[in-house]
């Protein structure tokens, strides 16, 4: 995909305050001195068997690249692909999932599109605002900032133990309700600090997010493994083999930008590759600020520090 991106002509134009060159999470387009655009989609394969619960975590994951820029979703397409012959009542569900959750957020769905395939893929195109002073984007971080995230790591080990039928009710419950919670209130917490950097956690996986934090500050991101949180049950299945193909492909893509200091095991180490669905903030922000940001938003841990660029990007402790 980078190679590819190289290749589109880039865009002169001194209202875009975020384009597509620096791999952020959304893009944003200044639209007077005080309010800006923030735009972003995002649609992907059912990752749950119940469908008003994906149509929930593909609207979380959708809105979820608007709070990693410090903005305020406003307003949400559907994109829809849909087998032709596929079921009503399901359909309607996975809809319906969707809208609940987009409106939880404050924002509105305004319409979308659908086409048939015999694959079902849903998401949204999600419109927010902010002002052009206060974007988060994700090459901000500087040494000496703490490194804290909002969510715990493991959601792909768990959708694929699921599929393998190794796991346990409560264990995928946990990971679902933490899919289903919007990065609201992890954004409104950290808009309260002086945050330098900010991205959220998907696709690529913890190291793989960090890798273009650490690439697009110039600056190498040292994440303490002992302090990353993950899901309950997500360690145990990784042990036993329950890898997505994603985490192979982000192990492979980044693993030359990691140094790691001691030991680190198989299963640990599997997991900072593991991709996320509707994952947490990675927040870069002032040492001393970290810990208000930990009492103010519980969920919020702290994980790791910026520091200068060293000679990998990514230096695992
Ligand atoms: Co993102
Ligand atoms: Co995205
Ligand atoms: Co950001």
């Amino acid at each position: 995909m980078d190679r590819v991106l190289a290749a589109i002509p880039r865009v002169t134009n001194a209202n875009v305050l975020v384009g597509f060159d620096t791999a952020d999470d959304a893009g944003v387009y200044k639209l007077t001195p005080e309010l800006a655009l923030v735009q972003t989609v995002d649609f992907f394969t059912p990752i749950v068997d119940d469908p008003y619960t994906y149509g929930a975590i593909a609207a979380a994951n959708s809105l979820s690249d608007v709070y990693a820029m410090g903005g305020k979703p406003i307003s949400a397409l559907s994109v829809l692909a849909y087998p032709a012959k596929g079921d009503l009542d399901d359909l309607e569900q996975i809809l319906k999932g969707g809208a609940d959750k987009i409106h939880e957020s404050g924002c509105v769905v305004l319409g979308g599109h659908s086409v048939a395939d015999d694959e079902v893929k849903f998401g949204y195109a999600v419109a927010g605002t902010v002002h052009p002073e206060h974007i988060k984007t994700n090459s901000g971080a500087r040494a000496g900032d703490a490194l804290v995230l909002t969510k715990r790591i493991g959601t792909g080990v768990i959708a694929t133990a699921l599929k393998r039928g190794i796991a346990t009710e409560s264990d995928v419950q946990a990971a679902v309700d933490s899919m289903l919670t919007l990065n609201r209130h992890a954004c409104e917490a950290m808009l309260q600090f002086d945050v330098h950097g900010c991205t959220d956690v998907t696709g690529f996986g913890l190291i793989g997010h960090a890798r273009e934090m650490a690439l697009g500050s110039n600056v190498t991101l040292e994440i303490e493994t002992s302090a990353v949180r993950f899901l309950p049950g997500a360690v145990g299945y990784a042990r036993k083999g329950a890898l997505p193909g994603g985490l192979n492909n982000n192990r492979d893509f980044a693993s030359c930008v990691v140094e790691t200091q001691g030991k680190l095991t198989p299963e640990i180490e599997n997991l900072l590759y593991d991709p996320q669905t509707s994952g947490g903030l990675l927040i870069a922000l002032p040492d001393g600020e970290a810990a208000q940001l930990e009492r103010m938003f519980p969920d919020a841990y702290r994980m790791g520090r910026v520091l200068p660029k060293g000679s990998k990007p990514i230096r695992l402790v």
